[in-house]
């Protein structure tokens, strides 16, 4: 914040500051100075990164910063008012407005200056071209965007007049609310993206007001990802459980099964006090019914022995009968947000106890000088039974908990905007808005699992920005079939909507039907819309060939990934009424962009205007559409995007290649539609490969076993067929297999930032997910850089050399008076007293070491065996040891931290873990449990491989022991081995070497691609698994000469460190236990070579790679003391 003083005082020299920080910049020089994109007013200008938005700005008009970009706009006045409005200046720019064309629905309108912005304007977006380039089309434009928001109990929308002054209308929706200074009313920001800007601004918004969260936050319902049915249009009031089942049935028959179906207005038991006085309308019983009773009408009553005076008003086996003969996955019904249209009935017995009161809705002047709606005209003639708003949560959670109880399992909440209108007295529209939004959120997460809800009917601000939670909303007008003019308005309307909506919800396009005239245009409208889909055919009445292709055989639907909204070349032109513009609405799927191209030219109006355009006129219409009309397409191309597309046309099912900023000219008719699906053309191909079998792949022909100092037929095959680098199917999921020194390098170095360590997740369930083999990005880095730093301690202590030599005596003492041990198990029972020594500062014969390696031994048979979680098998039993293990570290912990100081044990590694305060305990028992687990196997197997290869080569046994006879030879007796000892055994190295490349104890680790990866010539396909083949590099001929051999002498001249060795790994996760596994082996060796002579016994020739490498009969040796 210091940090920017200077820069702020710099940008706004000669400002008069008001009270709550805002400012406002007097007269200094003509010509602008302002170098800022902030939003600044200067000599009476409103000006944005060198563009004037607004000249001739009021006095009383003030900005106070918000971002380094964004402000708010604000006003006062002298006096107090529950409605101003105030001139903000005039605007002569290209804009696009969103208002309200009546109290209920928003619309687009364009224009060029503040006279033509429509009243009720919630979203101004205007277009900034450089002065002198105005005329060039070509150029890019940058974006202001003006949102007029809440300001406590105040809610603001914009206006223009006839002197092109844009106005500011802030209202309370109550009398007795009132203010005269506004400060945060209209929210100004800046960019050169209209939808990051708006994105950005959203986001800012957000964390400022506090009252509404962005779509990205908020918990999808499932119901979007699957095909569904609404009764609205198919029977409107007049549903019923027969017509329901009616129209599930002929969609499922038709194979395309609804899996979620909206019963809904119609259902519900309502009342109309007048309809015994007046002959009522249909439309007018509807608008002036009350709710009665939160339950089922009779038409849902389930009849008892057919006799209608004994039914229940029971919805539960209707819903439970449909789900079960339909497989319907989602079934939501409809209310109002009040209840119903008239509220809640004030004297009915079931719902007196809300105390609902006799309202009569006042509409706001704004929505007074745009259009007049029906359904509004009836509520204002017959008054609105009001819920009381201290009874509002406790009416949503009544009719949710029966609708519950019913196995409902979600709600569409409609005519949410009729609370603007009943302000007066209960605190003003916003804050009204607020408690029932806030009551209505909270009963739906309390009753429905899912985030149930549809709203609709709520596109006022006062409602926008009071959604925290519920994740959809209507985004137009209702789908009108038998309203000719508004097919087209409708789908252009959702998708300008979208870019405002779209922020905080998923916009909902609404119910169509399938067999219509337009039928195809809506369905390709949803197809891009990014929506859920769902019809309102009447039963029987679909046309199967539109369904089929937005609808997959098992009832789900292939949602596009964002809300469709229009391309940015169709901003600010008119899509249903200029005569001339196509409408292109954009959106991205996982691979490929979309492009739905509209021509809604001629077939209606939007409310409020008078067409120019005769209908006939307008016939054919010609646009271009290009790759570039896709927003965020580097989303989908990544770092291997040739620049190209392909471009899959729907209409005519013809292919074709365009550079990103080439483009196609399209003509279309009328009504008529068009789809282009664009991929990104990628460099590389997917190495060749097959996948095998479904699910397993080939896998099983992957695992079998051979020897390890083999490649094994696999492998020997497919890299002969393939070459190095192929692609399979393993682990159930698509796979590259490496066999490529580079490539593995590659791989090993690029962690987290290309490719990620993916073990498979049986594994997980192990090793738990703490483990260092499982945890990635940032806990990954806080666990291995605690791991170096104690690796790097531990072994500067004098013990640490001391006790790996002295166990290494003991197991050797231990074999005096035998003829033959079996040195794997030997060798493990070092490794394992060394580990447990080093971390837990356990001896072998403590009672808690035998309790861990009883532990650990069933955890390591698990880990190695098929992971089937049935109580009994080997896996289950593994991960049942694996929490007793936990338990025992646990208690060592709690025994170290209650003794610190006073222990007779000793471990210093054990000490510092315990003070490490960035680890959680679960991750600090995780890590003694990695270092067990790393420290036990591999190493003596280590161990076992060297023994085994210098049996069959007595050269290298021979200078091997020459060089620990020398080492000794400088010692006393029973002195101890130091490091100086160690850096002189450089042949052991060799043989250490050797036996590693020879040995290939870990022949590959698991990692995936984080993004599509181009390597030389090869695609790997962004998601798909990689394997890094390490055996596959220490066995190629082209590499190592004399593969086959062991010949510890080559590491003489080649390095133990590079591409075409890596036996502990590379990059980010190279072994941190790599030295202690070579020292172990070097002191084990020391000691073997000067006191046993040994040869091997039976068949165990070489072992085998399972892949983990095991020796069958666990390396028997004849062993002979040298006396
Ligand atoms: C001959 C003996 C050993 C061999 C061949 C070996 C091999 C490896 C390899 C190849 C990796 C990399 C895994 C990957 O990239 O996915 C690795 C990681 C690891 N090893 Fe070893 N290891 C040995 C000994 C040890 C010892 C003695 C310890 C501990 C005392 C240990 C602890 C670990 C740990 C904790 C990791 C995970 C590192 C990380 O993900 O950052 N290893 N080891």
């Amino acid at each position: 914040m210091l940090l920017n003083a200077p820069t702020s005082l710099f940008l706004y020299p000669n400002r008069r500051i008001f009270s709550n920080g805002c400012l406002r910049v007097q007269k200094t020089w003509k010509q602008s100075m302002c170098i800022s994109t902030k939003p600044v007013i200067d000599d009476r200008i409103l000006r944005i990164s060198d563009k004037d938005a607004l000249t001739a700005v009021p006095e009383n008009i003030v900005v106070t910063p918000s971002t380094n970009a964004s402000v708010f706009l604000g006003a006062t006045s002298s006096e107090k008012s529950c409605r101003h409005v105030f001139k903000l200046g005039v605007m002569e720019l290209r804009f696009l407005s969103l208002f309200r064309f009546n109290i209920w629905w928003m619309i687009p309108r364009v224009g060029n200056s503040g006279s033509d912005v429509p009243v009720e304007t919630q979203m101004l977006l205007l277009e900034a071209r450089e002065e002198q380039v105005v005329s060039a089309s070509n150029a890019s434009p940058s974006y202001i965007l003006f949102l007029p928001v809440l300001d406590g109990d105040f809610r603001s929308s914009l206006q223009g007049n006839s002197a092109n002054e844009l106005e500011l209308c802030v209202e309370s929706g109550d009398p007795a609310i009132v203010a005269s200074q506004f400060l945060n009313a209209v929210f100004v920001n800046y960019g050169n993206s209209p939808f990051d800007l708006m994105k950005e601004s959203m986001k800012i918004l957000e964390k400022h007001k506090g009252t509404f969260s962005i779509r990205e936050t908020k918990k999808m319902p499932g119901m979007l990802d699957w095909f569904g049915w609404c009764t609205w249009d198919a029977f409107y009031t007049e549903v019923t459980p027969q017509g329901i089942k009616d129209g599930l049935k002929s969609l499922s028959d038709g194979g395309t099964p609804a899996k979620f179906i909206i019963i809904d207005d119609g259902w519900q038991e309502t009342y109309n006090d007048l309809q015994k006085e007046e002959e009522l309308s249909p439309v007018a019983l509807q608008f002036g019914s009350r709710l009665i009773s939160i339950k089922v009408n009779n038409k849902f009553w389930k009849k008892k022995n057919e006799s209608p005076n004994e039914a229940t008003n029971d919805l539960k086996d209707f819903v439970i009968e449909i789900r079960r003969d339909f497989g319907l996955k989602y079934v939501y019904v409809w209310h109002a947000l009040m209840g119903y249209w008239g509220g809640v009935h004030t004297d009915a017995p079931e719902t007196k106890k809300y105390n609902s009161q006799l309202r009569y809705p006042l509409q706001s002047q704004g929505n007074l000088a745009n259009m007049r709606d029906f359904a509004m005209d009836c509520m204002e003639k017959y008054g609105v039974d009001t819920i009381d708003p201290s009874k509002i949560s406790e009416f949503y959670d009544d009719l949710h908990k029966y609708l519950a109880s019913q196995d409902v399992d979600g709600v569409k909440v409609d005519v949410q905007n009729i609370l603007e209108t009943l302000g007066t007295g209960l605190g003003g529209r916003v804050s009204l808005t607020k408690q029932f939004q806030q009551a209505l959120e909270k009963s739906i997460a309390a009753n429905f699992q899912d985030n149930s809800i549809i709203c609709c009917m709520g596109q006022n601000t006062d409602s926008i920005y009071n959604c925290k939670r519920s994740a959809i909303t209507r985004a137009s007008d209702d789908y009108q079939p038998r309203n000719q003019t508004s097919q087209t308005t409708h789908v252009a309307a959702v998708a300008f909507n979208s870019i405002f909506l779209g922020e905080i919800v998923v916009p909902d396009w609404d119910m169509f039907y399938s067999r219509h005239y337009a039928a195809e245009f809506h369905a390709v409208a949803r197809a891009v819309g990014g929506c859920g889909i769902y019809v309102s055919d009447k039963p029987g009445q679909h046309d199967f060939t539109v369904l089929k292709r937005l609808v997959l055989p098992d009832g789900s639907v292939l949602r596009a990934k964002y809300p469709g909204r229009p391309s940015r070349d169709c901003l600010f032109n008119d899509p249903v009424m200029d005569g001339k513009s196509l409408l292109k609405i954009w959106n991205l799927n996982k691979f490929s962009g979309v492009l739905g191209i509209f021509n809604c030219q001629g077939a209606g109006s939007w409310p409020g205007l008078h067409s120019n355009v005769e209908n006939s006129t307008c016939s054919e219409l010609s646009g271009r559409v290009s790759p570039a009309d896709i927003e965020y397409f580097e989303e989908i191309s990544g770092e291997t995007w040739t620049g190209d597309c392909a471009i899959f046309l729907f209409n005519s099912g013809s292919l074709v290649r365009l550079p990103k900023e080439g483009y196609l000219d399209v003509s279309l008719g009328v009504l008529q539609c068009d789809v282009f699906t664009i991929s990104p053309i990628m460099f590389g191909v997917t190495p060749k490969g097959t996948f095998g079998w479904p699910l397993l792949g080939e896998t099983l022909s992957f695992l079998r076993p051979h020897s390890s100092n083999s490649l094994g037929t696999f492998l020997q095959d497919h890299c002969s067929r393939y070459g190095k680098v192929f692609k399979s199917h393993l682990f159930c999921s698509p796979t590259i297999v490496s066999c490529d020194q580079e490539l593995n390098y590659f791989i090993l170095q690029n962690e987290d930032r290309l490719f990620q360590c993916s073990y498979p997740k049986p594994i997980h369930g192990v090793l738990g997910k703490s483990s260092m083999l499982v945890v990635v990005g940032d806990t990954h880095k806080r666990l291995r850089s605690v791991a170096l730093s104690l690796v790097s301690t531990t072994k500067s202590k004098p013990d640490y050399l001391n006790d790996i030599e002295g166990t290494a005596i003991q197991i050797l003492h231990s074999w005096r008076g035998k003829q033959q041990v079996i040195f794997c198990d030997e060798a493990r029972k070092f490794t394992f007293n060394v580990i447990i020594k080093q971390v837990l500062g356990l001896t072998p014969d403590e009672p808690q070491t035998t309790k861990i390696l009883e532990d650990f031994l069933t955890f390591m048979r698990g880990l190695i065996s098929f992971p089937l979680y049935i109580p009994g098998t080997p896996y289950a039993r593994a991960v049942q040891a694996r929490t007793r293990i936990s338990s025992t570290i646990k208690a060592i912990f709690e025994e170290r931290k209650r003794n610190r100081g006073y222990s007779k044990r000793k471990s210093d590694f054990l000490e510092i873990l315990l003070s490490v305060n960035n680890l959680s305990e679960d991750e600090k028992v995780s890590f003694v449990l990695d270092s067990l687990l790393g420290g036990y196997e591999t190493t003596s197997l280590l161990m076992a491989l060297a023994v085994q290869f210098l049996g069959q080569s007595p050269a290298a046994l021979q200078q091997l022991k020459l060089e620990h006879r020398s080492i000794r030879s400088f010692k006393q007796r029973d002195e101890y081995l130091n490091w100086e000892d160690y850096k002189k055994m450089e042949f052991t190295q060799n043989v250490i070497s050797e036996a590693l490349r020879c040995g290939n104890i870990v022949k590959f680790v698991h990692r995936k691609a984080l993004k599509d990866v181009r390597f030389k010539d090869y695609l790997i396909p962004s998601g798909w698994k990689i394997l890094p083949v390490f055996s596959a590099v220490h066995l190629d001929p082209s590499l190592h000469g004399s593969t086959l051999e062991f010949h510890p002498w080559r590491w003489e001249k080649q390095s133990q460190t590079s591409k075409k060795f890596t036996p502990f790994g590379g990059g980010p996760r190279f072994c941190p236990g790599s030295e202690l596994a070579k020292v172990e082996t070097a002191f084990f060796l020391h000691h073997l070579v000067l006191n046993f002579r040994w040869r091997t016994v039976g068949v165990d020739q070489h072992p085998l790679a399972y892949p983990y490498v095991e020796f069958q009969s666990g390396l028997p040796l004849r062993v002979d003391p040298i006396l």
